[in-house]
């Protein structure tokens, strides 16, 4: 008797328990879901470097009072006038600030036959990074021949011949034809992937995609190698920017932005939106090729240096790739695409 009741007891007291234990890890379950929903952060950040304006001993201190500039982009600039601008820029457009820098940052500027846009951009950029005070270099890195552009690799050559010159930490990959309107905008890197543009001009002031990141994007010489740099098989305009793009989320860098009142830029050439259609099917792919298309299986054989020239106000990296491949849609026999949920889930996020 006494020994079946104590049996019923906890029965009884072993199904209110697993109710009770039920209960309690709903009640967590739905804690978790509404603190993830709370605490859902896309991948974009906005950040800003305000240690650079406050007071240090050791590393230089911004005190000057930055703001926008008014450009004009119809101004005639001419070499003479621009030299004259930056004399104290040192030989092999490097400058150097009186106190200590934070960072020792290489300007890699992939161009072909846009002498006056370059010279716009000169100007402006040794003006802005002289009021930022950091210690800068700029290398003009330029595809000789007539074959189709290759960016991907132009700025891969940039980072390698950039680091024979000095051992710089901070890379800034930069298009020729976007000028920054604010000097607040600090050229800068931190340990995510910068996308220096938060509003374009010709975009009324907005961007292509939330997930975007071309045209200004720096990023530090570590990271640009885990990443293995930008792709090397993407001929003509298109999606390698997303290539790079979807390696730094590979490896797990969030993007940041600067606030969208200071990362205005002007763009000298009018946005494309048509993309070259092999540029997609060659992106698809990006995941079984980035661990070998990139920085480290460039080689002598993928490129020749024409020159080096230093001139006054850039480095002057001119080379050679040889002839495009004639098959433009290349991923190889063993490249297998990703999914279109992945596809629609990167320019939708
Ligand atoms: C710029 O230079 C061109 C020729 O060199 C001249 O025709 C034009 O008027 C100039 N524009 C301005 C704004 O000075
Ligand atoms: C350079 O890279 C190409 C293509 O990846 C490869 O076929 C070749 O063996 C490499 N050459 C050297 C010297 O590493
Ligand atoms: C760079 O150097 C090459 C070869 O010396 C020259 O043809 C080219 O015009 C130069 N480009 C610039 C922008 O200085």
């Amino acid at each position: 008797m006494n020994q079946s009741s104590s049996l019923t007891s906890s029965l009884k007291f072993s199904r209110c328990s697993k109710k009770l234990v039920t209960r309690i890890f709903f009640s967590l379950y739905v804690c978790l879901v509404m603190f993830a929903l709370f605490n859902f952060k896309g991948r974009v950040q906005i950040t800003y470097p305000s240690y650079m304006f406050q007071k240090t001993k050791f590393f230089c201190q911004i005190k000057e009072k930055l703001g926008p500039v008014k450009l004009n982009m119809y101004s005639n600039v001419s070499l003479l006038k621009v030299r004259m601008r930056h004399k104290d820029v040192l030989l092999g457009g490097e400058w150097k600030p009186p106190c200590r820098s934070w960072q020792k940052l290489a300007i890699v500027v992939p161009y072909r036959d846009r002498y006056h846009h370059l010279l716009q951009l000169l100007d402006r950029l040794h003006a802005m990074l002289k009021k930022q005070l950091v210690h800068y270099k700029i290398f003009v890195v330029e595809q000789s021949g007539k074959d189709k552009f290759n960016k991907g690799r132009l700025l891969n050559v940039g980072v390698v011949e950039a680091l024979k010159d000095q051992p710089f930490d901070c890379f800034v990959f930069h298009d020729v034809d976007l000028l920054p309107e604010d000097d607040r905008n600090i050229y800068h890197c931190n340990e995510n992937v910068h996308h220096a543009i938060s509003a374009l001009d010709e975009m009324r002031y907005h961007l292509l995609y939330y997930n975007n990141l071309g045209g200004v994007v720096i990023i530090s010489k570590d990271n640009v190698f885990r990443a293995n740099g930008h792709s090397n098989s993407y001929w003509g305009w298109g999606n390698e920017d997303d290539d790079f793009n979807a390696r730094t989320m590979e490896i797990g860098l969030m993007l940041t932005r600067p606030p969208e009142n200071i990362g205005r830029f002007k763009m000298v050439r009018h946005a494309k939106l048509w993309r070259e259609s092999h540029g997609y099917e060659l992106f698809l792919t990006w995941k079984s090729r980035w661990m070998s298309d990139g920085l480290k299986q460039l080689n002598e054989s993928m490129y020749k240096v024409v020159s080096v020239t230093v001139n006054q106000l850039y480095t002057n990296v001119t080379v050679d790739f040889g002839p495009a491949p004639l098959q433009m849609t290349t991923p190889g026999p063993k490249d297998t695409r990703v999914s279109y949920f992945w596809f629609l889930n990167f320019y939708f996020p």
